[in-house]
Order: C-alpha cells, then sequence, then structure tokens
C-alpha cells in the first residue's frame, strides 16, 4: 500500500509529517513510502536523508498522491491537493475540524476517510498518540523562550559584583498541558513562577512544580467530566477578574494559556489591566486563535500597548518544528499502527478511538460533533 506524503502548504507551517525515523517504521509495517520533494527542508530534513531510509521522492504532490491509499499530513491539505487524493482513501493529520468545517465537507465529497488527531479520547491507550498534548507541550516551552527574549531583563537571580538583578516573576494562566510546560520552563529559566487555572485539580499539579496556585478565595471548581474546563459563570468571572487586576501588577511576562474546547477562549485580560501591567513586561497569549486571552493580542502580530508587549504568534508549536514535527510523526505512527494488518488497513470501526477520530467516511461527515 502506497503511503503519500506531502509538503506542508498552509501559512507559518513548518512541520512534517513523517521524520526518517518515522519512514523506516512505516517500512517495516509493509508500507511503501511516496514524499513529495521538499517537504522536511523546513526541518533540516533533505530530500536525500528521506532517500537514504527508503522512501521515494516525487517531484510534486500529483506523482506523490497518484495511486495512494493514505495521506499523512500535519495540517488539512489545500484544495488543489485535496482534489487529487483518490476516493477511498484515507487522510490523517491535525485537521483542525471545528475551524474547517467547510473543508471537512469537501473532504466527505472527494470520498476521502479522514482521521483528525485533535478528536481522539484522551483515554490512556490513546497517550501516545496525543498530538494534541505533545504539541501543546512544546507550544508551552516555546511561549516562555519567546516571552524571554522579548523582555528586556533577566529570568534569573543575578548576585554579581556589579549588583543584583532580582528574579523575573512570571504568571501562567491556564495549566493544562501548554500551561505546566510553560511553568516548568519558566522556573528552569530560574524565574518565580506563579500560576492559575478553573479546575482544582490543577493546583497540586502546579505546586508540585514548585510555583504557586493564584485563585479566588471561593470558587467552584470548573472542570467537566471530561477533565476540561467549562465557561465561569458571571460571578466567578467577576473573582477571578478582580484577582487577576491585583496579580498582573505585580507581574513581569505572563503566558495566557487558557481554552474552553468547542467554545471562544475565556477573556482573561483587558485593556484596563494592561494599563496597569509594568512598563517592560511581557503578555505571551497562547490562545491568540481561538479569540485570545488578552483583549489586545492579535493573530501574528507584536503589539505593544501602555508600555507592554503582547505576543500573538500563530501556529506556535511549528515555531519550534523539529522536535513538534518529530513528536508529531510518532503521534500518527501510535495512530496508524493499530488500523494495519499485512501492509494494509484492517481498521475495527467499533474501536473508541477509531470512532473519536473518525471526521468523514463513506461521502458523509460523521463525527457527532460535526454532523448535521
Ligand atoms: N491522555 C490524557 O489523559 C490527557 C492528555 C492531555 C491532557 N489531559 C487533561 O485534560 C485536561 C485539559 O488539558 P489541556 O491542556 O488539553 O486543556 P486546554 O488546552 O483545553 O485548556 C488549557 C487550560 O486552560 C484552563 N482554563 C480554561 N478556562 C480558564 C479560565 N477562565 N481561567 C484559567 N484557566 C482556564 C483549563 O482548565 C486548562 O487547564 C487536563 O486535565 C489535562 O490533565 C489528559
Amino acid at each position: 500500500m502506497k503511503v503519500a506524503v506531502l509538503r506542508e502548504r498552509r501559512e507559518a507551517e513548518h512541520r512534517v509529517a513523517v521524520t526518517p525515523n518515522s519512514v523506516k517504521k512505516l517500512l517495516g509495517l509493509g508500507l511503501e513510502v511516496a514524499i513529495e520533494a521538499g517537504a522536511g527542508m523546513s526541518v533540516h530534513l533533505t530530500d536525500a536523508t528521506y532517500e537514504q531510509v527508503g522512501a521515494r521522492v516525487m517531484a510534486d504532490a500529483d506523482a506523490a498522491l497518484e495511486g495512494a491509499e493514505l495521506v499523512l499530513v500535519v495540517q488539512q491539505p489545500k484544495a488543489a491537493e485535496l482534489a487529487r487524493i483518490a476516493s477511498g482513501a484515507v487522510l490523517i493529520g491535525l485537521l483542525d475540524p471545528m475551524a474547517n468545517k467547510a473543508d471537512m465537507a469537501e473532504t466527505a465529497k472527494v470520498g476521502i476517510t479522514a482521521f483528525s488527531l485533535e478528536f481522539l479520547p484522551r483515554i490512556s491507550r490513546a497517550q501516545s498518540m496525543d498530538a494534541l498534548s505533545s504539541q501543546s507541550s512544546l507550544a508551552g516551552y516555546r511561549a516562555v523562550i519567546d516571552g524571554a527574549a522579548k523582555f528586556g531583563r533577566a529570568f534569573p537571580l543575578m548576585m554579581t559584583a556589579a549588583g543584583t538583578i532580582a528574579p523575573a516573576k512570571v504568571f501562567v494562566m491556564g495549566a493544562g498541558v501548554a500551561g505546566l510546560q510553560a511553568i516548568a520552563t519558566a522556573k528552569r529559566l530560574g524565574a518565580v513562577v506563579s500560576a492559575t487555572d478553573v479546575r482544582a485539580a490543577a493546583s497540586e499539579q502546579v505546586e508540585s512544580l514548585g510555583a504557586s496556585f493564584i485563585a479566588p478565595p471561593v470558587m467552584e471548581d470548573a472542570e467537566t467530566v471530561g477533565g476540561y474546563a467549562k465557561e465561569l459563570g458571571n460571578e466567578m468571572r467577576r473573582r477571578q477578574a478582580k484577582i487577576t487586576s491585583e496579580t498582573l501588577t505585580r507581574m513581569d511576562v505572563v503566558i495566557c494559556t487558557a481554552l474552553i474546547p468547542g467554545r471562544p477562549a475565556p477573556v482573561l485580560i483587558d485593556e484596563d489591566m494592561v494599563r496597569t501591567m509594568k512598563a517592560g513586561s511581557v503578555i505571551v497569549d497562547l490562545a491568540v486563535e481561538q479569540g485570545g486571552n488578552c483583549t489586545l493580542s492579535k493573530p501574528g502580530e507584536v503589539v505593544e500597548a501602555h508600555g507592554v508587549h503582547v505576543l500573538g504568534h500563530r501556529n506556535v508549536p511549528s515555531r519550534i518544528a523539529v522536535d513538534a514535527s518529530s513528536q508529531y510523526a510518532q503521534n500518527l505512527l501510535n495512530f496508524l499502527t493499530p488500523l494495519l494488518k499485512d501492509g494494509t488497513f484492517a481498521i475495527d470501526w467499533e474501536d473508541e478511538i477509531v470512532q473519536g477520530a473518525l471526521i468523514t467516511r463513506g461521502g458523509k461527515v460523521v463525527h457527532p460533533r460535526l454532523a448535521g
């Protein structure tokens, strides 16, 4: 069975869906791998590197897709490439189905069976496939690096003959996968770190990383049965805003990661709060593509307002594309392997993981969150 790997064409996308290591494993599963020329260039993987491990490098997407029954991507292919995928082929990627509903309908129309890894159930059997976690963790790391680079001062306490530099104060809003990695990274750089979340369970995780947990004195636990956060009611939102306002005046770098699945990102920082922050401080808004946790952040821009820089980089995992690609390629491989037997598809359509990630099949958008 032929597997096609495409060069990514979306803006600010530098990742690639397979690495030489994952190609070797795909070949070991009895597959033939055809990769579009230049697919790995943005992560320093040359065509020759892929050829050396046994992939066939094809001149363009058309040639790579010719006769392919499986297509591996990072993001949803653009219309021109989508139309070249054979009816009945399987497409696997991080297709962002909620934001790309029209594309999902088009994918179904072409007759593609599409799986999107964002929709994997977060059960322990799916942990090795969990691309959201692998990518969010790297985004959390990168957000702190970006924040530190923009901040005109050092992070650690430095006692030198020329005087003492106080450690930076970093505040992480949202302590999920990205937030916890942001906390760990800021700690490693020597900052004094605090964090907040609306899930009560997060406080122990924050404290186990050596950060302090900041929350209103009385706060309801906003965790759903699925382990995610839900939107706060007005009273809780008011209490959170009060403590956020008090906290921000003391902070140097703020990393925003708060999200609610399927909803716009919660607004946590407004312009009045930014106005009270110290000149030279930095806000990194990882939620910018979902609307932003800070009202001043703009997707793809660095905004300066009231002496504060607000960073709204898009696609932050792609800003650390080498590691993001290798982790993603491994997630893809771990998802794909149980779908195969003797080099061909043997999909158990009743399986919870298959059902969770399946977006289109038989000419229809079938996922319950998108269908109808
Ligand atoms: N395989 C697994 O079992 C698995 C894998 C990854 C994550 N998880 C769990 O899933 C949950 C969600 O993690 P995630 O990183 O995907 O979350 P996410 O990306 O959806 O959200 C990020 C964080 O923002 C927080 N948040 C939402 N509204 C907020 C607000 N108003 N103020 C402050 N914080 C707010 C959420 O509680 C969450 O911690 C966590 O409990 C995590 O441990 C489980």
